[in-house]
């Protein structure tokens, strides 16, 4: 798939928006500032394909790529604190919902965790609301260059309990870091392995 054309395709901002539902695509789902957008470059070994940015609520659309000639990748906006207007937010919210409840082709969600900070209760509310639609999803801890070990260890535990609770939930965590590198050939593997 990597190995196909990755291009931008479109930014979408509502359901009737979206292309047309005519090959599988996996998303990156997870709390603003987890480093989806960043995850997608790293993925890609393309440096600024998504707008990466410090600042919490960067990407305000669902972002298509191609991925090769057969699928779609996914960058989402991400949910829970965001430097934006409220009413923006909230429309956001709803689009992500009903994108990740509704999307037929959805093969499956990467949702990204920060390793710092373990699953948090909107964390929760996105992976029940995947349960409800029947979408597997895997969690990506990210920012693995951010722990020490130890640290890393305990999120670890945390996160592993979250997801036993979660019939949706793809049981191997994958452990990143966009900006050295870790992960990401595993990553790699696994969405190649999303037919
Ligand atoms: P929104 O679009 O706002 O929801 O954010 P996002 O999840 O797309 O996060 P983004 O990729 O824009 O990254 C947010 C910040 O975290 C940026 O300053 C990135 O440089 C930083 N960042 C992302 N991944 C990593 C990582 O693996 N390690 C470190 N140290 N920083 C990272
Ligand atoms: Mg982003």
């Amino acid at each position: 798939l990597f190995a196909g054309p990755v291009e931008f395709l479109k930014g979408v901002v509502a359901m009737d928006g979206l292309p047309p539902a005519d090959r599988p695509e996996i998303c990156f789902a997870g709390r603003s500032n987890v480093g989806k957008s960043s995850l997608i470059n790293a993925l890609t070994g393309r440096k600024a394909l998504a707008r990466a940015s410090n600042t919490p609520g960067r990407t305000q659309e669902i972002n298509y790529f191609t991925l090769g000639e057969s699928h779609y990748l996914v960058d989402l906006p991400g949910y829970g604190y965001a430097e934006a207007p409220l009413k923006v937010v909230e429309k956001w919210q709803r689009l992500l919902k009903a994108y990740l409840a509704g999307r037929q082709t959805l093969r499956r969600a990467f949702v990204l965790i920060d390793a710092r900070h373990g699953v948090k209760p909107v964390d929760d509310e996105i992976m029940k609301l995947l349960d409800g639609a029947a979408v597997t999803f895997q969690t990506v801890l990210t920012k693995a260059d951010k722990v020490k070990v130890a640290e890393r260890d305990k999120v670890l535990d945390q996160v592993r309990a979250s997801l036993a609770r979660h019939p949706a939930a793809f049981p191997e965590i994958i452990l990143s870091s966009s900006e050295k590198g870790d992960g990401i050939a595993t990553l790699r593997a696994t969405v190649e392995g999303i037919a």
